[in-house]
């Protein structure tokens, strides 16, 4: 996930503008005059403090955390959505390439891989259908965050345009099943069913599939798209299993309970746990339907003008053939400068680009501050939803309807201070002493984040376990091949470049693994391994670009900063920016064998 110093770099480039939504009104906004030094100076103080008394009060780093649902804990991971688990008989087959996750990656890299001839293609995916994050997210308001033109993958391919500028999470599932469909992917994936084992046989030279259905596949590649938000969890909170009413998960959301409009909240009292971007968008239907709703915030997400729009069909019918690639194509590319801008840029000291960065973001964050003033009636409530840090310390939301949502009589916000909430008993949530009735618990408290082989032990030459092979950091090349696990590719993980944008990644990382796969069934080889001398390389890049300001121990915690504990520099994004991470994947593809060991079949 972002790494600050990768951010750092993006606002040197093209300050702020470059992570807002293209032709928002928050980036026409004009920026503000510059205030004295002693103003932000205080502003930042203010900042260390907040993210103090955050560290402060909360049990170290991810293990507030758990996602191991065992026992009681086990309903929280149940499926909704996908009905009774359809018998089957185990699968003891062989496939060429075996996705472990059906998503954006699995499906974009798919579509890669047809466009090379490669016809055996499986997705194993947990849920009963393709979509990932689109098939687990269908909590009420759920929709992108990137305008859809660019978020949505192969918009050429399907020759389809968004309905609106930030697709709604129903259009983007129905648009991965449009993609399953026409590259024909449906045929021999299994779905709710989750790979348990993933192991090379060195005689084989094969990898080997077990799942919780007794499945005993076989794939020659293996590519591990298990996703970087995908699996859920939940704080450790005193007593959350002995709470009495109904609750949830926002990625498990029940609509049997909530009715589909929500309608059936109306004589219920519901907290939600958790103000981050999930939260963000699930509150306001919330707020609009249940009888009672109390948001039990720990720390306040910065919330700007969303901007949204349906699209003009006039402007979608006019598009030409290859549009979108046109669009991706013009984003990657670097940023105009005039010749008088680049001498002055690379005359202003390293210093004074950091303090102007900071001095412009704190200036955008009052602006996010004022809005909500102009929002929210109540003082206190108002005061309560600003956030004391600098933007992009977590993910910024773009919404029109939360803030107003603090208006309603029926909502009330229980701001924690940093504190969170520690105690739920059978009816509630306690905080400061005060019992909170609820009929209905809902968790948006996230994800785990980027880990390769959720719910899987991946076992590779040696039957080295991939969490042993990284016990002294994560060790890849471009975040993608780990040495002693050939023909395994990794989708979404770290070492990796960070986009806002996530599928600007994955669609990168997918043509780069279909060109890899192509190479050696073009070329007569079974199999292709990283080098140890290539991986320890690109080691080395992601740690000489990492830990190079103080911002990621600056900022409020949350999971873009490890909440708050001490990381590896190898452990997280590759920061040398994506424009030379895209050039490195290019490198490497040109001099596979300076990069990659081949064998071929005995
Ligand atoms: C609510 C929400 C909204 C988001 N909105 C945006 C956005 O607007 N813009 C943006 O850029 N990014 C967004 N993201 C990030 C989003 O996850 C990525 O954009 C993208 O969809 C990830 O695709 P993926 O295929 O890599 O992973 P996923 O979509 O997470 O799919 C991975 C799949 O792998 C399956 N799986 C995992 N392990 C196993 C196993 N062992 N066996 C079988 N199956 C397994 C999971 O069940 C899951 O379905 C959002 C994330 C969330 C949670
Ligand atoms: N398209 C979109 O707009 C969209 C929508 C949803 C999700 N996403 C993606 O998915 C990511 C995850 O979002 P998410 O909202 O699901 O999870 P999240 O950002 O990790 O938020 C978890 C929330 O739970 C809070 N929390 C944790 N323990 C708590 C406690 N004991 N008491 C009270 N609050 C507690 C956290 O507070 P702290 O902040 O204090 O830690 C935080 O507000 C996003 O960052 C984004 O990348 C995108």
């Amino acid at each position: 996930m972002p790494t600050i110093e990768e951010l750092n770099e993006l606002y040197e480039r093209n300050p702020l503008e470059s992570i807002l939504p293209s032709g928002s009104t928050a980036q026409k906004k004009k920026r503000p005059e510059p205030k004295p030094q002693a103003y932000y100076d205080e502003i930042k103080k203010k900042f260390a403090e907040e993210r103090n008394i955050r560290v402060n009060y909360r049990p170290k780093g991810s293990a507030q955390y758990t996602s191991d649902f065992e026992g009681s804990l086990s309903k929280y991971l149940t499926d909704p959505y996908g009905g009774e688990i359809k018998p089957r008989a185990p699968l003891n087959d062989t496939v060429e390439v075996l996705f472990i996750g059906g998503g954006f990656s699995a499906l974009l890299t798919s579509a890669r891989l047809r466009e090379h001839g490669v016809d055996s293609i499986r997705i194993v995916e947990k849920g009963a259908d393709v979509g990932g994050t689109w098939y687990w997210n269908r909590y009420p308001g759920v929709a992108c965050d990137v305008p859809s033109y660019d978020y949505l993958p192969l918009l050429d391919e399907m020759d389809y345009v968004p309905k609106h500028r930030y697709a709604r999470g129903d259009e983007i599932y129905e648009h991965c099943q449009a993609i399953a469909k026409k590259y024909n992917l449906y045929e021999l994936a299994v779905f709710q069913t989750t790979i348990t084992e993933t192991r090379w046989d060195a005689e084989e030279r094969m990898w080997n599939l077990k799942t919780d259905r007794g499945d005993h596949m076989k794939a020659r590649f293996v590519i591990c798209a298990n996703g970087t938000l995908s699996k859920p969890k939940l704080a450790r909170i005193k007593g959350m299993e002995t709470f009495k009413g109904h609750s949830f998960h926002t990625s498990r959301w029940d609509y049997d309970y909530t009715g589909n409009d929500l309608s059936k909240l109306q004589d219920k009292v519901v907290g939600i746990i958790g103000t981050g971007a999930t939260a963000v968008q699930a509150i306001p239907g919330l707020g609009a339907n249940a009888k009672e709703l109390y948001v039990f915030q720990r720390t306040p997400s910065s919330i700007d003008v969303r901007d949204d729009w349906a699209t003009d069909p006039n402007w979608a019918r006019a598009l030409k053939p290859g549009w979108q690639a046109k669009r991706r194509a013009a984003y990657m590319a670097p940023p105009a400068m005039t010749e008088e801008q680049r001498a002055a840029y690379a005359a202003t000291t390293r210093e004074e680009k950091i303090r102007r960065q900071e001095n412009s973001n704190i200036d955008h964050m009052m602006r996010i501050h004022a809005r909500i003033d102009e929002v929210v009636r109540d003082k206190a409530t108002a005061d309560a939803l600003k956030p004391w840090y600098m933007f992009m310390c977590k993910r910024p939301c773009f919404h029109d309807e939360y803030l107003p949502t603090y208006n309603r009589k029926n909502v009330h916000l229980i701001d924690t201070h940093g504190k969170g909430i520690t105690e739920i008993t059978e009816k509630g949530p306690v905080f400061e002493g005060k019992q909170y009735e609820l009929d209905l618990l809902i968790y948006a408290t996230g994800f785990e984040v980027q880990k390769t082989g959720i719910y899987n032990k991946i076992m590779g030459e040696g039957g080295l376990d991939l969490n042993d092979y990284y016990g002294d950091g994560i060790r890849t090349l471009v975040g993608i091949h780990s040495h002693g696990y050939p023909n395994m590719f990794i989708m979404g993980g770290y070492q990796a470049s960070f986009q806002f944008n996530l599928t600007d990644i994955l669609n990168t990382q997918g043509e780069h693994i279909a060109a890899c796969i192509d190479y050696c069934r073009k070329n007569g080889y079974h199999a292709m391994d990283v080098t140890k001398d290539a991986e320890e390389w690109w080691v080395q890049e992601v740690i000489s670009h990492r830990g190079k300001t103080t911002r990621n121990q600056d900022c409020t915690p949350g999971y873009y900063n490890f909440e708050g504990e001490f990381n590896r520099r190898q452990d997280g994004t590759y920061n040398g920016g994506f424009a030379k991470y895209i050039a490195k994947m290019a490198e490497a593809r040109e001099k596979m064998d300076k990069y990659f060991s081949f064998t071929r079949k005995n």
